[in-house]
C-alpha cells in the first residue's frame, strides 16, 4: 500500500482528484467505483469543476456505488441515492443510466445485490474504485466481524457506525440499522484503489491499518492483499510515529506512538540527585528507540512548573533547569515540553474517554489533586503554569494548611490521601465500627481499597466517609465546571477502578445534564500518550 500524507483535507482531495482525472483521461470509458460519506465531498468537488473546465469527460463513464441504506427512499435526503445526485451525478456531464447504486426500495434486496454483482462484471469490473473508512475500520458497509461477507450483500450496520451516521440524521429511530453493501471481495476485484482518511478521529484506524496483521476486525487490512491501492490522508488522520516521554517521580515511561497505539514501550527509574545524569539516561533511551523507530517528534511530560524553558519539580532533581536545552545537546530532532498533567488531559483528549468532546478538565486523584484544562482539543496554559486545580481555595476560613503555602486548597479534602486521613479519623472516633477494624489489621497501609471493602460490609462509618469525601468532590468539580464550562470532567487515579461506584455519586450530586462526568479510560498510559502528541 502507498501512503501520501498531505498538509490537510484540501490537499487530500486534490491529490485525489489528480489520480481521478488521470484514470479518466487515460480511459475515457472508465468504470468508477465511488464512495459516499463526508470524505470524498472534496474529491467531488474537484471533479465537477475539473469536468466544467473541459478537462475531464463523464460522458463515457460507468459509476458503481459501494453501498445503500437499507430500506431508505431514494427522494430521503439522506439516501446514498440522493448523496451521490446532489454531491456529483447532476453536476458532471455523466449519463444518469451509467450511475448504479444499490437499490434500497427494493423488496427483494438479496436478488438486488446478486444482481448488482452481476451488473459490475457485465461492465468489465470496477476500474478505480474510492473508498472512505470508518472509524471502526469498515470499507464500504463492511463491518468488523469475523465471517466477512464477501460478495454484495445485505449487512446489519454496528452501534458505532449507527452513531457516525446519526449526525445526519433528526431522530435516532430514523437511522437505519442495515445496508446493502459491496463485499470485500467485490472491492478486492477493483483494478486499482484509492482509500481517502482525513480528520484525527481516524488515525487510530489509519494506524492500525498501517500496523496490525490482516484481520476481520479492521476490514480495511484486507487491503493488503490487494497490489495496487492508494493511501491518500491527511496530517490528522496519519500522525506517524511519535515518542512520548512521561516522567514520574518514580518511574519515566517511554511510548512509541502512532495514531493512539502504543507500539512499543520501555520504562526505567527515576534519578532523584543529578538532574544532569538523569537527563543522560533519559536521552540514551530516546536515541536507542530512534534507532528502531522512525519518529517525528519527541514529547515530554514532566512534573512541576515550566517558565522560559525552565523547569521546576519538587519530587525530581530539577531546580529551574533548562530540561529542553540539555536534551537537545543528546537529541537532534524537535522536542517538546509540557506539564505532566497538561500531558495526561491532552492523551486522555486524543484518544482516550475525552476524544468525543472538545473542552474536557482531566481531574487526577492520588497524592494531589492534578488537573488539565483542554479547551477546543487544546491544552490551556497560562503564562507558566495552569490547570493546578487540586489548589482551588474551598475552605477560606481554617482552612486545611498546603505544602504550596496557601490553606484550604481542595486536594487537602479531594485527594486520596485527604479520604484516608478522613476515613483514619472516622474510625479512632467509631472503635466499634467495621473501618475501624480495618483500619487495625492495616495500621498506615489503610488505603482507598480498604475503605471500600469496609463500605461492603455495610459500614456505615465507612459510609458516612465516602459521601462526606464525595461531596469534597463535587465542591471542586462544581467550580470547575463554573468556570470553563467543559463538555466534560474525566476522573483519573487508581481509586477511579472503583468505577460507577466513585463517579455515579459525583454524577448525581453535580446533577447537570449537560456535562459528562466519566472515568478515564487510559489511566496510566495517559500522559505518554499525550506527551507524544504535543
Ligand atoms: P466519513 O465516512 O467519510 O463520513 O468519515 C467514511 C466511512 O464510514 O466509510
Amino acid at each position: 500500500m502507498r501512503v501520501i500524507v498531505c498538509e490537510n483535507y484540501e490537499e487530500m482531495s486534490e491529490q485525489a482528484a489528480k489520480l481521478v482525472s488521470s484514470q479518466l483521461i487515460l480511459k475515457p470509458e472508465s468504470v468508477l467505483g465511488l464512495a459516499t460519506g463526508s470524505t470524498p465531498i472534496g474529491l467531488y468537488q474537484r471533479l465537477i469543476e475539473n469536468n466544467k473546465k473541459g478537462e475531464i469527460d463523464f460522458s463515457q463513464v460507468t459509476t458503481f456505488n459501494l453501498d445503500e441504506y437499507y430500506p431508505i427512499k431514494r427522494t430521503n435526503d439522506q439516501s446514498y441515492y440522493y448523496f451521490m445526485n446532489e454531491q456529483l451525478f447532476s453536476k458532471v456531464n455523466i449519463n444518469p443510466e451509467n450511475t448504479y447504486i444499490p437499490n434500497g426500495e427494493t423488496k427483494t434486496p438479496n436478488d438486488e445485490c446478486a444482481n448488482y454483482e452481476k451488473l459490475i462484471k457485465m461492465h468489465g469490473g470496477v476500474d478505480l474504485q474510492i473508498l472512505g473508512i470508518g472509524q471502526n475500520g469498515h470499507i464500504g458497509f463492511n463491518e468488523p466481524d469475523a465471517n466477512l461477507n464477501s460478495k454484495t450483500h445485505l449487512t446489519n450496520l454496528t452501534e458505532n457506525t449507527i452513531e457516525a451516521n446519526s449526525r445526519f440524521f433528526t431522530s435516532d429511530e430514523e437511522v437505519p440499522r442495515q445496508a446493502l453493501t459491496m463485499g470485500i471481495s467485490t472491492i478486492l476485484k477493483s483494478k486499482k484503489i484509492i482509500l481517502l482518511a482525513s480528520g484525527a478521529n481516524k488515525s487510530r484506524v489509519v494506524s492500525a491499518l498501517l500496523n496490525d496483521a490482516i484481520n476481520t476486525s479492521v476490514p480495511a487490512t484486507m487491503l493488503k492483499v490487494h497490489p495496487d491501492v492508494v493511501l491518500i490522508c491527511d496530517k490528522d488522520a496519519y500522525t506517524g510515529v511519535r515518542l512520548g516521554v512521561d516522567i514520574g517521580g518514580t518511574e519515566v515511561k517511554f511510548a512509541v506512538v502512532e495514531g493512539g497505539k502504543i507500539l512499543y514501550r520501555s520504562q526505567f527509574e527515576t534519578e532523584k540527585d543529578s538532574a544532569d545524569r538523569f537527563v543522560e539516561q533519559i536521552a540514551e533511551e530516546c536515541n536507542k528507540i530512534r534507532k528502531e523507530y522512525p519518529i517525528k517528534t519527541i514529547g515530554i511530560g514532566t512534573p512541576g512548573t515550566i517558565k522560559n524553558g525552565l523547569v521546576s519539580a519538587s519530587n525530581l532533581p530539577f531546580k529551574s533547569y533548562p530540561l529542553g536545552k540539555r536534551l537537545k545537546d543528546y537529541i537532534d530532532m524537535p522536542i517538546n515540553i509540557d506539564n505532566d498533567a497538561n500531558c495526561a488531559a491532552l492523551g486522555e483528549s486524543e484518544f482516550g474517554a475525552g476524544e468525543k468532546y472538545e473542552n474536557i478538565i482531566m481531574v487526577t486523584l492520588g497524592t494531589g489533586v492534578g488537573g488539565g484544562i483542554i479547551i477546543d482539543n487544546k491544552i490551556c496554559h497560562g503564562k507558566y503554569s495552569m490547570g493546578e486545580v487540586g489548589h482551588i481555595i474551598i475552605e477560606a476560613k481554617n482552612g486545611l494548611p498546603c505544602p504550596c503555602g496557601q490553606t484550604g486548597c481542595w486536594e487537602q479534602y479531594a485527594s486520596v490521601t485527604a479520604f484516608i486521613r478522613q476515613a483514619k479519623t472516622a474510625a479512632l472516633e467509631n472503635t466499634d465500627s467495621a473501618l475501624y477494624r480495618i483500619y487495625k489489621e492495616n495500621g498506615e497501609k489503610l488505603n482507598g481499597k480498604l475503605i471500600f471493602a469496609a463500605l461492603d460490609e455495610g459500614c456505615p462509618v465507612a459510609q458516612k466517609v465516602f459521601d462526606e469525601y464525595i461531596d469534597w468532590l463535587v465542591v471542586g468539580i462544581k467550580s470547575l465546571i463554573n468556570i470553563f464550562g467543559p463538555d466534560a470532567i474525566i476522573i483519573a487515579g487508581g481509586i477511579t477502578k472503583q468505577g460507577e461506584r466513585l463517579v455515579a455519586p459525583i454524577r448525581e450530586r453535580v446533577n447537570n445534564s449537560d456535562v459528562a462526568i466519566e472515568v478515564s479510560e487510559l489511566q496510566n498510559d495517559a500522559g505518554a500518550l499525550g506527551a507524544a502528541m504535543l
